[in-house]
């Protein structure tokens, strides 16, 4: 049996956002890649791979990922926290594709089989205009996306006025804020529902809509919302709470029935459970690599396959490919799979990962290589690294109330 020998990880993209874990072994070229990224903390994540879980696990055997899982979860004691996740999801899914290599089939082989031809993804429409936003959804409709997420303009977009519209206390711009507007809740709740009014108009109900709220909304305005968007029939609204509020879950299920997808920012069972135990979300949201991998996801989909939820695992902007591939892996399986995320690379970005999943007409198709079935070209990796700009510290949005309050993102 193989044994790991080391445990490392390669940082890349131009602004250093990606950690790529490499878990080598004693048994020639057998090595397999994993996602530890973290946008945010990638330094803290690196050092929980190279100082903590990683070292532990050199003279163990490659092949027992259940264990390696298990025991490495509650080696630092305190668990169940983002940054021991993404370390622990890194490791998991190089000792899967370690493991799909040494059987030579694709990982979703070794997961339960295809149970689809393909994965089906959601695209990003958004517009500055609804004209913009019709155009954007019609194209994506056009290449073939099988669902589509629309947002009107940036991040939170339909809820901003203007400072002067908003009517700020004197001092309120000395707060902060990464956007030009004022988020309100009360014109967020105006502007959403008279968006679907147009799409539905321009699109009728035959295409396949979601929106994401980005848990901006008091939570009894989410309510609202949610009711006020019953009659578009949305395939699902997301983020309609901030996880802190999820309670507010039940009040929706007795008001309305607009789906609800929740959990890109949970890493703990103890946040899913309740949810999926009580049916008060139809698609779960998490990360793959942000709950502990695909050992983690695989029991998340199980335990709501049993429940009727459904998957919907979150990407964005600073996914990297090697957690869109272990996605895909769980997604070609599982039977309550909903929707998948897209996400777009650039080519340069997409060289340094030979093997990667190839998306086609709205469908994310996995090769047939043993294992994940995506490599890394580390000599790639490194030219694209911008070691300035990977210094830089990056910190979510910061979008604001008239007064100046910061509102959850
Ligand atoms: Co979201």
């Amino acid at each position: 049996m193989a044994k790991i020998t080391r445990v490392r990880t390669i940082r890349t993209r131009r602004n250093g956002g990606w950690l790529i874990v490499k878990v080598e072994t004693d048994q020639p070229g057998l090595y397999g890649i994993g996602s530890a990224s973290d946008w945010y903390h990638n330094d803290a994540v690196n050092a929980a791979i190279e100082q903590g879980l990683g070292p532990r696990l050199v003279g163990r055997e490659v092949g027992r990922i259940e264990d390696h899982w298990q025991s490495g979860n509650t080696s630092g004691y305190w668990r169940n926290g983002a940054v021991m996740n993404t370390a622990l999801g890194g490791i998991d899914m190089a000792l899967w594709d370690i493991k799909g290599k040494e059987a030579g089939k694709p990982v979703y082989e070794l997961l339960g089989g295809a149970s689809r031809a393909a994965v089906p993804c959601y695209a990003h429409a958004s517009g500055n205009t609804l004209e913009e936003l019709v155009e954007d959804i019609r194209r994506y409709v056009a290449e073939g996306y099988p669902v589509t997420r629309c947002q009107l303009g940036p991040y939170g977009g339909g809820g901003f006025l203007t400072p002067a519209e908003a009517g700020r206390p004197r001092g309120a711009d000395t707060f902060a804020s990464t956007s030009q507007g004022v988020f309100d809740d009360e014109a967020y709740l105006e502007n959403v529902p008279k968006m679907f009014d147009y799409l539905r108009a321009q699109l009728g109900m035959g295409v396949k809509l979601t929106h994401d709220v980005h848990e901006h909304l008091r939570p009894h305005n989410a309510v609202t919302l949610a009711k006020l968007l019953e009659p578009h029939r949305l395939f699902f609204l997301e983020d309609n709470l901030s996880p802190e509020q999820v309670t507010y879950y039940r009040l929706i299920r007795q008001q309305c029935t607009t789906p609800q997808a929740m959990g890109e920012l949970f890493v703990s069972p103890h946040e899913w459970l309740p949810l999926i135990q009580e049916r008060l979300i139809d698609y779960v949201r998490c990360r793959v690599s942000k709950i502990g991998g695909i050992s983690a996801a695989m029991k998340v989909a199980h335990l709501c396959e049993a429940y009727g939820v459904q998957t919907a695992w979150q990407e964005g902007g600073d996914n990297d490919p090697v957690n869109q591939a272990a996605a895909m892996h769980v997604d070609m399986t599982i039977w309550n799979f909903g929707i998948q995320e897209e996400n777009h690379f650039r080519p340069e970005e997409l060289e340094i990962f030979p093997g990667h999943a190839r998306l086609e007409g709205g469908h994310l198709y996995p090769n047939e290589r043993p294992g994940l079935g995506i490599e890394i070209d580390e000599a790639k990796a490194a030219r694209l690294l911008d070691a300035d700009l990977n210094r830089v510290p990056r910190h979510m949005a910061e979008d604001r109330r008239a007064d100046g309050t910061v509102v959850r993102p």
